[in-house]
């Protein structure tokens, strides 16, 4: 893929946003939302209509799962889907590793759903061994709730063998793919996954504003009544845009048809498989660059994936993350602050529409920024 805008930091284009989101859009992206649309609007109806089928395609699940697009960031979608999904009469068992596992929890407990939770380092991985256990051991459970790519470091956990011991024990799978989905490997039908959610920011490339949930209509069906929300109930949603082909209350209307341009870009690339090819390469340029400067990635090659990296903060008491944030703002990259609870950490993502060449300019700008601070001593501090 080719970046158009690409250009030295500084120019109008940058600043680059190597976040967990927002992220960095094309020019086309932006220009899609330069024209006002009506709600009721046929054209605007064809747009939702399309986007819905694109994102089926893109789980490998355009039978037998339905796609419900609602307003809101990522979170809304993760609400929406426990509140429409997590059984109230049996047990979730929720997965984490990370602050978007913990957020999930933290709607178990404001919606009173019942749940077990099994909680693993967030430089590690769950293992499905150990998910077989619990479910044998906690008949009442009907559901797990996992999360793909857990942002908070960047680490990918093993989905397909989780999903594998959870559908044997006749649970349900509901999967955050926030960070993950639109680039990794990701198929609904193939991998067992019953319910996902991602939002319009993410590897989608477009920009923030809705969430969608992909369900198997057979549970979509079930969850009449269940929401403990109204603007969160994903029945009434799905029906709703059944019925009328559009979204039951207020649309986020420029951002669905940016998020369409968004998707043709997201085809002419060869979808997901090229996605993830660019942003590896990416990954790797960044990874192996920052390396090359001494800084460290806390995660090995093999356990991070291409969406977000985690680097140890740096030991020298020169270091300070605000002014390191501003060094690198004022060459044109907006960075992020770590979310681990145990290290001292920085983030810088991949996703958005990079190539590797940003990530040479973004190794360069590092460089000159700790210069700058004059941080010399570059171990991760304890
Ligand atoms: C894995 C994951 N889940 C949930 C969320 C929450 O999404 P949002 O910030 O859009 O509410 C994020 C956000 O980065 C995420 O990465």
């Amino acid at each position: 893929m080719t970046i158009p805008f690409r250009g030295p930091a500084g120019q109008e284009t940058t600043p680059y946003l190597l976040t967990p989101g927002p992220l960095t859009t094309t020019p086309a992206v932006k220009e899609a939302m330069l024209r006002d649309w009506g709600s009721w609007d046929a054209d605007l109806r064809a747009v939702v209509g399309s986007i819905r089928s694109d994102l089926l395609d893109i789980a490998d699940a355009s039978q037998g799962f339905e796609c419900v697009l609602l307003q809101g960031s990522g979170s809304y979608g993760v609400e929406a889907a426990l509140g429409s999904f997590a059984p109230k009469n049996k047990k979730t068992l929720m997965l984490t590793n990370g602050a978007y596992g913990e957020r999930a929890i933290k709607a178990m407990s404001y919606m009173n759903r019942d749940f077990i939770s099994y909680e693993t380092d967030e430089l590690e991985a769950p293992s499905a061994d150990e998910v077989a256990a619990l479910l044998k051991a906690n008949p009442d459970v009907g559901a797990v709730f996992l999360v793909q790519c857990e942002t908070t470091s960047g680490i990918v956990n093993p989905v397909e063998d989780i999903a594998a011991v959870a559908q044997k024990a006749g649970c349900v799978v509901i999967l955050d793919a926030m960070s993950s989905f639109g680039a990794m490997d990701l198929s609904m039908k193939r991998m067992g996954i019953d319910v996902l959610i991602s939002s319009a920011n993410k590897c989608i490339e477009g920009v923030p504003g809705f969430t969608y949930i992909l369900a198997r209509r057979d549970l979509l069906e079930a969850s009449q009544g269940v929401s403990h929300s109204l603007s969160l109930d994903l029945y009434e949603q799905w029906a709703y845009m059944q019925k009328s082909g559009q979204f039951r209350y207020r649309p986020p209307t420029h951002i669905l048809v940016a998020f369409a341009q968004a998707l043709e870009q997201h085809k002419a690339e060869g979808g997901a498989p090229g996605r993830l090819a660019r942003y590896k390469k990416t990954a790797k340029a960044m990874r192996d660059g920052m390396r090359r400067i001494g800084l460290s990635p806390l995660l090995g090659d093999n356990e991070t994936g291409p969406i977000i990296q985690t680097f140890a903060t740096p030991r020298d008491p020169n270091f300070d993350f605000t002014r390191f944030y501003e060094g690198l703002k004022q060459r044109g990259f907006i960075i992020y602050p770590g979310k681990l609870t145990k290290k001292p950490s920085f983030r810088v993502g991949n996703m958005g529409a990079l190539d590797h060449d940003v990530m040479a300019m973004l190794v360069d700008a590092t460089e000159a920024t700790l210069k700058a601070m004059n941080v010399k001593d570059l171990t991760p501090a304890e």
